[in-house]
């Protein structure tokens, strides 16, 4: 069976999903897409031979379509996940799932009212190998318990467009969702420290910050977001558990040595980088829906992260450790 998929927004990150799943993945095609951009969306359905919707109700209601790929702007996201899940249909939204704390409880209303999951958020880095083998090593025990994890989150440059919040809603909420997976445990508090400002970019922004989070088990999370920092996107994580650590190795595939010395590279962007986590999560949601099963992260998920993002937007405003305080976790998720 081939999974027919309907795309809601493909902007930049839906025309790379697009591309995986026509090009390197196996059993989905994109046959419907809608975007509020309707020249957008006649570009991007063309070359698919795709059937372009007028808004996402109709797309998501169309008999031809069984599953829902939400790639529109955050905002956007709560209106479309919750007619995917009327309709009784997977959908795999990008993250943020909402940017609302209070819109994620909506969406996990729903879901538990229709007796299933059917919502996939798009962590992607739960499916990087890196992270999976250090996942693998926590979770045997073999070294002790992490005690402190050591995050780096650098972006070359950002847009003007980049407000202070999404330091932490749109690029910390990476770090705060692999924390929660790899540590299988939630996040209680979060303090955000500002070290002086970069001069490369805006005034209007505080960058880079320093993210500082406490789990259920008293482990400390620390994470560089720097967003600006003009050489490129590099990812690093370091988890020091009682008799060892591990890390990231460096993201370069090859090591070049030269009359310059040794050096590798370094990766662009986070299409680059995590190219194979996108196509693994894409991978196992085509097959999850095929098989009427639920992949990948849950709206619980998504609901942890925005309540850490919420703590994390008021500590920077406040200066204070603000505590994180999440609802009971629904059995539909345990
Ligand atoms: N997982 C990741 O690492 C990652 C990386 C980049 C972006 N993202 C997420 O992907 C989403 C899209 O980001 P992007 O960079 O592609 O943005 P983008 O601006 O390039 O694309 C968004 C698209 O959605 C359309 N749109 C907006 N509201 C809509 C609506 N109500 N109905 C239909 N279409 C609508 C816009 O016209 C645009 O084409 C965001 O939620 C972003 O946080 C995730």
């Amino acid at each position: 069976m081939t999974v027919r998929i309907g795309i809601v927004g493909p902007g930049g990150m839906g025309r790379a999903h697009i591309a995986r799943i026509e090009n390197e993945l196996a059993g989905g095609h994109v046959v419907a897409v809608t975007d509020i951009d309707p020249e957008n969306a006649a570009r991007v359905a063309e070359p698919l031979g795709a059937t372009v919707y007028a808004d996402d109700t109709a797309l998501i209601e169309a008999e031809e379509v069984d599953a829902i790929l939400v790639t529109s702007f955050g905002l956007a996201h709560e209106a479309s996940v919750l007619k995917a899940i009327a309709a009784g249909k997977p959908v795999l939204c990008e993250k943020p799932l909402a940017p609302t704390a209070d819109a994620c409880v909506r969406i996990m209303e729903a879901e538990q009212a229709a007796g299933r999951k059917y919502v996939t958020v798009g962590f992607m880095r739960r499916f990087d190998r890196s992270y999976g083998e250090i996942k693998e090593v926590i979770d045997s025990g073999e070294l002790g318990a992490p005690i402190i994890v050591h995050n780096r989150h650098r972006n070359p440059t950002v847009p003007e467009s980049y407000t202070a919040d999404m330091a932490i809603n749109d690029t910390a909420i990476h770090e705060i969702d692999t924390m929660r997976w790899l540590l299988g445990e939630e996040i209680t508090a979060v303090r955000v420290d500002k070290p002086k400002p970069t001069a490369n970019r805006f005034p209007h922004l505080q960058d880079p910050l320093v993210v500082v989070m406490e789990t259920e088990s008293g482990a400390i999370l620390y994470d560089e977001v720097f967003v600006n920092i003009q050489y490129g996107y590099d990812i690093r994580c370091e988890v020091v558990m009682e008799s060892g650590t591990m890390a990231l190795s460096d993201q370069n595939l090859t090591d070049r040595r030269d009359s310059e010395g040794a050096r590798n590279k370094i990766t662009r962007d986070h299409n680059e980088r995590f190219h194979l986590a996108f196509n693994q999560e894409l991978q196992q949601w085509i097959k999850a829906v095929e098989k009427g099963e639920h992949a990948g992260s849950s709206a619980w998920d998504g609901y942890a992260a925005a309540v850490v993002c919420d703590a994390g937007v008021k500590a920077i405003e406040t200066g204070q450790t603000e505590p994180v305080v999440l609802i009971e976790k629904p059995t539909l998720y345990n």
